[in-house]
């Protein structure tokens, strides 16, 4: 039967993949209430479309850091996806590249920074966890800028991993036969490199509990690539990271797998926003399954979305062909959704155009 929606795929990667990588794939942590929230909170979002427009041209295009790209729909950073597929993230890269919008690589992939950039061109992010051991994190930096990635994206969420349960009780391990290869080359001091669960195991604990503000200002001394931070939430925290100087905001909660009960990250939206003024742009992941999500978020001032689970769950079902499905699909229902609202361009999106809870009931 033909798939007419980004979440069919779930269910198909579901029935593929082993239990154990389905479930560290799908999770959140523990009662997964944000899991589910961030999905409800779109839900409750409605619009105020408005009539009469001629709508026969839609432009979708956008410019992110000064790159032009096809639509306001990028990829967020997902671990290991040699474990959904044997391309991996080439798969994923290439199929960025095809539909014209940005793919951000997490540190701890299963293809290197090379591996992905020789795929072909592509506007490309590098995702970054921050290691207690620095000389890592300025390895990391180097092969990314040398790769020619254009961004660094530092994600701030993770002091530690989030308790997926799931992932507890299938005791959750990466393959023996997979890598996380952009720390192969690397030197690490001493760690026993011979088996690649002891450079997994060693990665998770390398995570750094120290990481604060000072360290944002510390990267920004050793790359000159523009920093985004990934997991900002709170407009206390919009205020330092504008004055840490980075050059964007990603409002994300981890698609849920980190601290749980926090807020949809949709709810969150627009406090970064009003916190920021215009100073960075704002971005938001987490529960993007629709094109009236992604015209939701840009009403709440988003400049742009990234999603997670749709291109791991669409990878696992058909490669890279599925990841472009995703993103067509996405695609298609935006262009509705603006059509339908009487918008035709993404600067006609305002804030007049969808009603939230606090419109409706206060
Ligand atoms: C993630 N996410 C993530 N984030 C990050 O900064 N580095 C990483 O390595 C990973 N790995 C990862 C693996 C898997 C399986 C998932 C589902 C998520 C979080 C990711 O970048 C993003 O914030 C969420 O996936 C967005 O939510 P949705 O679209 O999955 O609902």
């Amino acid at each position: 039967m033909e798939i007419t929606n980004v979440s069919e795929y779930e269910a198909i990667a579901k029935q593929k993949l082993p239990k154990m990588v389905y479930d560290y794939y799908a999770s959140g942590a523990e009662d997964q209430w944000s899991l589910r929230e961030n999905r409800a909170a779109f839900s409750r979002i409605l619009f105020r479309p408005h009539v009469l427009v001629d709508v026969s041209k839609i432009d979708m295009t956008t410019t992110v850091l000064g790159y032009n790209i096809s639509m306001p729909i990028m990829i967020a950073p997902t671990a290991m996806l040699k474990m959904a597929h044997p391309e991996g993230e080439y798969a994923v890269a290439r199929a960025a590249s095809a539909s014209g919008t940005i793919m951000t690589l997490s540190s701890v992939s299963t293809s290197s920074v090379e591996e992905v950039a020789s795929t072909g061109p592509g506007i490309r992010f590098f995702q970054l966890y921050v290691f207690k051991d620095r000389n890592i994190v300025a390895q990391l930096v180097k092969i990314a800028e040398r790769a020619g990635f254009m961004a660094i994206v530092v994600t701030v969420d993770t002091p530690r991993l989030g308790r997926r349960e799931a992932d507890i009780k299938n005791r959750f391990t990466l393959s023996p036969y997979l890598t996380l290869k952009n720390f192969v080359g690397l030197d690490l001091g001493k760690i026993d490199k011979t088996n690649d669960s002891g450079i997994a195991s060693y990665i998770a604990d390398q995570i750094d509990r120290c990481l604060t503000w000072k360290d944002i200002k510390w990267l920004q001394t050793i790359t000159s690539l523009p920093i985004f931070l990934k997991g900002v939430m709170t407009a206390e925290d919009t205020w330092l990271a504008i004055q840490a100087g980075v050059a964007g905001i990603i409002v994300s909660n981890h698609g849920a797998r980190q601290l749980d009960y926090v807020p949809a990250t949709i709810n969150c939206l627009e406090e970064v926003v009003k916190a920021a003024q215009g100073r960075v742009p704002v971005f938001l992941d987490g529960g993007v399954r629709r094109g009236t999500d992604v015209f939701k978020a840009l009403a709440l001032g988003a400049s742009g979305v990234f999603i997670g689970r749709p291109v791991v769950f669409s990878l696992a079902a058909e490669g890279e062909a599925g990841v472009k499905r995703v993103l067509q699909m996405l695609r298609d229902e935006f262009e509705i959704t603006m059509a339908l609202s009487g918008c035709t361009s993404l600067k006609e999106i305002t804030r007049n155009h969808v009603l939230t809870e606090v419109d409706l009931y206060h």
